[in-house]
């Protein structure tokens, strides 16, 4: 399994990562698509640019409450649609360094998540509302796509290819070790070929051979590219990224072999800071979320928006905080795990590492636990992965008419009223075979 995907390894075994989506959008705090739904200028924009001073940046902060959530790894945008760029590149001034924030603030993430032994990926949007020479009128997005303004405009396509593989080129030259490039997003006839992703990947491999790449430069986080295809294309990316879903079966490709994917998912309902949608998901869903995508061999990819201050969301610190603590005593159930072939439970979900098999279970059994696909005797040792405690097989009245069924004595623990973890209480079950 993924003998094809082993650049990916790590990214495999690590699970859980944050996803940063932050700049000049969180000024109009309306989420990074503002622009277009607005159909706002460069103009209407400006004023976000001339006053950007996020005075309370702490990428250090920030690199702390990842790592104590358990996340491994970060992503945070270079460069998102609007086309600013939070890097200081030599292709424009339309970059932080020029703002009055006056700092390179890729430099800055990188530095402070590396110095916490994170991974460290970039965002970069290959889409790009700012510069000159990207298609405006009668696009599916741009923010001028319906602008009459903008009808008989000229664009020369080759010229923003030459400044987007050059700011690529910036990234994979300029800023060290990367260790994801997630690209986003192709839509319509703008994909593939049409950003020249076969010279662009074999750049980026020449500078950054490790570097992980996602699978928008042919695809969306609707789509998988030919990633799923048995002959993948050059350009289509280690890992599949489906956005705001968990897929129902994990993704497989059409000879049936799994592949890498991360779900990235917003913690409320926007990837920018938005000031008015305080509708966060709490901990305790994140917790079971991830434990979802790890169940179908997949990631999860956690999203904060900072505000235009540079401050991540109370909020989001909370829920990072709450599933740090579940992470801090049951983290080896999603690090290095996979799915397991055995049915799904109906209390939960199982993760497997190998011959240690982990019952994620969300809902309060009634006396025993059933252990659907457990053999009895294929157990060696059961604990509550949290302290250690033993737990043992129930054989007693209550089961034995249930015929090579397996159950655990839980009740001890939960006295039939309450898990020990209402989030998730996880029974570690080592196994013979
Ligand atoms: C979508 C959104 C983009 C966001 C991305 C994250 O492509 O358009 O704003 O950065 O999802 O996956």
């Amino acid at each position: 399994m993924y003998e094809k995907f082993a650049r990916s390894d790590w990214f495999r075994h690590n699970r859980f990562g944050m996803f940063i989506h932050w700049g000049l959008y969180a000024i109009p705090a309306r989420g990074e698509w503002v622009r277009s739904p607005e159909r706002l200028t460069v103009e209407d924009y400006q004023p976000y640019f001339d006053s950007f001073n996020p005075v309370d940046y702490d990428p250090a902060a920030w690199a702390r409450a990842a790592k104590a959530a358990g996340m491994k790894y970060a992503v945070m945008t270079a460069k998102h649609h609007d086309g600013f760029c939070l890097f200081d590149s030599r292709l424009t001034d339309y970059k932080s360094t020029k703002t009055p924030a006056g700092r390179d603030l890729v430099r800055e993430y990188l530095d402070a998540f590396r110095a916490e032994g994170l991974k460290v990926g970039l965002y970069y949007s290959i889409i790009d509302w700012h510069h000159p020479d990207y298609p405006h009128y009668g696009d599916a997005h741009h923010p001028m796509r319906d602008n009459p303004a903008w009808r008989d405009a000229k664009h020369d396509f080759a010229n923003y290819l030459d400044y987007m593989h050059g700011q690529v080129h910036e990234l994979c030259t300029q800023y060290g070790c990367l260790d994801i490039m997630w690209f986003d997003f192709s839509y319509d006839d703008m994909s593939a070929e049409k950003w020249e992703a076969g010279r662009l990947v074999r750049m980026i491999r020449e500078h950054q051979p490790h570097v992980l790449l996602d699978n928008r430069l042919e695809a969306s986080g609707g789509s998988f590219g030919s990633l799923i295809e048995e002959e993948p294309t050059y350009w289509s990316g280690d890992f599949a990224s489906p956005e705001q879903i968990i897929p129902p079966r994990g993704i497989v490709n059409k000879a049936g072999e799994p592949i890498p994917w991360e779900a990235c998912v917003t913690m409320n309902q926007n990837w920018g800071y938005s000031s008015r949608d305080r509708h966060f998901k709490p901990a305790s869903v994140v917790v079971r979320k991830l434990v979802e995508c790890v169940s179908k061999n997949g990631n999860l990819l956690l999203n904060v928006g900072p505000d235009a201050r540079g401050r991540i969301p109370d909020e989001s610190l909370a829920i990072l905080a709450g599933v740090g603590r579940w992470m801090e005593r049951n983290s080896a159930s999603i690090y290095g795990c996979l799915g397991s072939p055995l049915p799904k439970p109906e209390w939960g979900r199982y993760t497997q590492n190998g011959s240690t098999l982990y019952a994620h279970v969300f809902e309060v059994p009634i006396g025993p636990l059933h252990l659907p696909g457990v053999d009895s005797e294929d157990i060696a040792a059961l604990r509550l992965l949290a302290d250690g405690s033993e737990l043992e097989i129930n054989r007693n009245w209550i089961t034995e008419s249930y015929e090579g069924e397996t159950f655990i004595a839980l009740s001890p623990v939960t006295h039939d009223c309450c898990l020990p973890d209402e989030i998730d209480t996880v029974v570690e079950i080592r196994l013979k075979s």
